[in-house]
């Protein structure tokens, strides 16, 4: 039985990568894409979404556009990543694909309400402000949620967009602390995992030269978006961030981590936005998160690339 997700997403390359993955898996069912603010604003992000479904020709699959604006502070954004369209790399053509009327917030809490309990996972690879909207909005869907598989946060590998947070709790630290006090199970994916998801130039150019459109999309995205991390790092290739969500549903025997408890930093002048990981327990807090520390890059990228191929 397929596991139904939605899935929350600022596109950004790697959401896309992260979004045909899902669309390629039989493992899991994707019941709709709601956009959030976050690497390129709203109207960016909900047209990214629609964009991508049309390369993968699935147009059955509804999107929503949802906040636009963190539930408390301006819009931090990050074009220096992604490019200013946020999808940079390649040129898609308009979609016809169009954006449903429905609030993204309103779709998270109808299908809450709708699928039997327990059966929906939430997969959020962008800000958090959709979800902890929704749990504000409707405080009975939050024990419907089946599960939380987010990227997001960082603890051994510090900050990507400070020194010490990483982008997707930064721009929204108070919806990340509200999600990561829902009691609800959380599986996270920081930095310190999808550090180790970094493109090879014999993978991307594996993708290149398959014989479909999504391929060669995977390959130019990954052309644009691993400047970021070899002008910063040094490192070579791209981290795919996201996709390592959708790849944990599917394989999760790739990962590695503990559950532990982890806290949001909501109030530092230098460390706001931090995930504070209390991984050797020291703390004696609840454990409120499973924190994936480490996966099999190899394993990893064979699933991607196997699943890339199956698309159009
Ligand atoms: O820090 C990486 C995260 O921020 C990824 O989700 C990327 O798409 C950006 O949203
Ligand atoms: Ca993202």
């Amino acid at each position: 039985m397929a596991r139904k997700i939605i899935i929350d997403t600022d596109p950004g390359q790697d959401d896309a990568v992260a979004i045909l993955l899902a669309l390629a898996s039989p493992e899991v069912e994707v019941l709709g894409l709601t956009a959030v603010a976050g690497n390129v604003p709203l109207p960016l992000t909900q047209l990214n979404a629609r964009k991508i479904l049309e390369l993968a020709g699935r147009g059955d699959v509804p999107v929503f556009a949802g906040c636009d604006a963190p539930l408390a502070r301006k819009l931090v954004t990050a074009e220096h990543v992604h490019g200013k369209t946020g999808l940079d790399g390649i040129t898609l053509p308009e979609p016809t694909l169009p954006l449903q009327d429905r609030h993204g917030v309103d779709f998270i809490i109808d299908t809450l309400r709708a699928e039997p309990a327990g059966t929906v996972t939430l997969v959020p690879i962008g800000p958090l402000t959709n979800i902890a909207e929704a749990f504000r909005r409707a405080p009975d869907i939050i024990n419907r949620v089946q599960e939380i598989v987010l990227m997001g946060g960082a603890y051994f590998e510090v900050g990507n967009i400070t020194p010490a947070a990483e982008f997707n709790i930064y721009v929204d630290p108070e919806a990340a602390a509200e999600v990561f006090a829902s009691g609800l199970p959380i599986v996270m994916l920081p930095l310190d995992v999808t550090h180790e998801a970094m493109t090879s130039a014999a993978w991307v150019e594996a993708m290149r030269a398959l014989p479909n459109r999504c391929g060669p999309a995977v390959a130019s995205w990954t052309d644009f978006f691993e400047r970021f991390d070899k002008e910063k790092y040094g490192s070579k290739g791209a981290p795919l961030h996201d996709p390592c969500t959708i790849a944990w549903l599917i394989r999760p025997d790739l990962f590695q981590g503990r559950r532990i408890n982890v806290e949001i930093e909501t109030a530092g002048t230098f460390t706001l936005g931090m995930t504070v990981a209390d991984y050797w327990r020291v703390t004696g807090r609840p454990e409120n998160a499973l924190f994936l520390r480490h996966v099999d890059r190899d394993g990893l990228f064979a699933l991607i690339g196997d699943r890339i191929a199956r698309l159009p």
